[in-house]
């Protein structure tokens, strides 16, 4: 079997998730050399990956402005610097991992979507939810017909509550103009799916949504800017930073004390959040996205779908009801379970298990199926078997292009 080989850009935490695939199938793919500017991540990424210096760089620019090294880039910087990198590595004669979204507007998407179309290489945009065992096995479902022709489709992204302060309050993504809006980066992937699904073209979107909870309005008495600066409310404010990021156990199961600060321990964790962005009260961010929308949808065929998106949840999970001619679907992601329902007819449960891995990747499975198959298509050369390339995941980018205009405006916007 031929060994893939891939450079990454971006050694951060995505670009860390697909490159455990080298780890836990060296024999399948190793990563030939990584561009990363803050320098912890860096000599961490090339030590674990036995790099030597001269395939170490501190920007992805000077490593693409160096002949082909690999047979595959994998673009995993920040939602804003996609475009660039994606079209140097499609140019140098990559075959390309591209995280969504694929970029901050809708022309990029489109320049992206066509280079990638030229380039006859393999551009996989990292709509990780497709390559999941559970929408792998919801999409099975109606290709053999269990709910008929869809009708309507409902889907809720539960972004929960602390997944939201992370990254979309104190984080990454909470400012709109610095990253992209919440409804292309958060639920790019869920009009991809709904799409998907439906299997037809999106003809109109209406959005409505607001910040509504996350705003100095709504800061307690005498909260400072810092939690650590003194809060009264330290032992009632479930966002508390330290607390937050030293004891609640979905934070510390999914990571994000590691996005605080590299190789984290309590102290350093303390230390970090003094006067880092992580520390800030949830109430004083300045952030600017919003904390729930709902994106209303017709499709060619009048079929109708409505996505709402809510920081307001428990679970960090996608919920999903298909109703069809023929029967309606209940999934529940987290638990991993579809409920089918024959219309006057029977109900059947299907239960879905995860790959098993060595690693703990994420979207339950999606992430190591998506690089699994990434590799694989890579090896064979073969763009046809890529199942999110950059012109199947346009239509998810637009509507969500269009959600945003409408939320914006006010009124319903068609995305073609
Ligand atoms: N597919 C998904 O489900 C999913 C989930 C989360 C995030 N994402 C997307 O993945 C991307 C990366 O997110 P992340 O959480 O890994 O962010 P991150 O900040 O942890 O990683 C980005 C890395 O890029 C590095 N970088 C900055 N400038 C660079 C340059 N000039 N050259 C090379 N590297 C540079 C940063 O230092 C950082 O380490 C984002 O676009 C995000 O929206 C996708």
């Amino acid at each position: 079997m031929k060994k893939v080989s891939a450079v990454l850009l971006g050694a951060g935490a995505r670009g860390l998730i697909y490159s455990r695939y080298a780890l836990e199938k060296p024999d399948e793919f190793e990563i030939a050399a990584v561009a990363e500017p803050d320098q912890s991540r860096r000599e961490n990424f090339a030590s674990l990956h036995h790099l030597p210096p001269d395939r170490v760089f501190n920007d992805w620019k000077d490593l693409l402005a160096l002949p082909k090294m690999a047979d595959a880039a994998l673009v995993c910087t920040m939602d804003q610097m996609h475009t660039q990198p994606a079209l140097k590595a499609l140019e140098l004669g990559y075959h390309v991992l591209l995280e969504k979204p694929m970029a901050p507007d809708e022309d990029e998407c489109r320049m992206i979507a066509s280079a990638a179309d030229r380039s006859g290489k393999v551009l996989t945009v990292c709509h990780v939810l497709r390559y999941s065992p559970f929408f792998q096995a919801v999409k099975k479902c109606i290709e053999d017909g269990m709910v008929g022709k869809i009708i309507a489709y409902d889907q809720t992204e539960n972004v929960g509550y602390w997944h939201q302060a992370h990254s979309f309050v104190r984080g990454n993504w909470s400012n709109s103009e610095r990253s992209t809006p919440m409804i292309l980066q958060k639920c790019c992937h869920d009009t991809d799916i709904i799409s998907w699904l439906i299997g037809q073209k999106c003809t109109m979107v209406s959005s409505y949504g607001k910040l509504s909870h996350f705003t100095s309005d709504n800061a307690p008495e005498g909260a400072p800017d810092y939690c650590l600066d003194g809060c009264p409310h330290e032992d009632s404010c479930i966002y508390y930073a330290p607390k937050f990021y030293l004891e609640h156990p979905k934070v510390k199961s999914d990571g994000f004390a590691e996005m605080v600060v590299t190789d984290p321990t309590a102290e350093r964790i303390t230390e970090a959040l003094r006067k880092g962005p992580y520390g800030r009260c949830v109430y004083r961010c300045g952030n600017d996205v919003v904390d729930h929308q709902v994106v209303s949808m017709e499709f060619e065929d009048g079929a109708v779908a409505s996505l709402t998106m809510c920081a307001f949840t428990q679970e960090c999970k996608r919920t999903l009801h298909i109703m069809g001619t023929a029967g309606e679907l209940w999934g529940d992601m987290e638990s991993n379970e579809i409920r089918v329902r024959t219309l006057g007819g029977e109900e059947r449960v299907i239960s879905v298990t995860k790959p098993e891995t060595r690693y703990s990747y994420n979207h339950d499975g999606g992430d190591y199926c998506l690089i699994r198959d990434f590799v694989s298509a890579v090896r064979l050369d073969d763009p046809a078997l890529n199942r999110s390339s950059a012109s199947q995941s346009l239509q998810s980018h637009l509507i969500c292009f269009a959600a945003e205009k409408a939320r914006l405006l006010h009124c319903g916007v068609s995305p073609m």
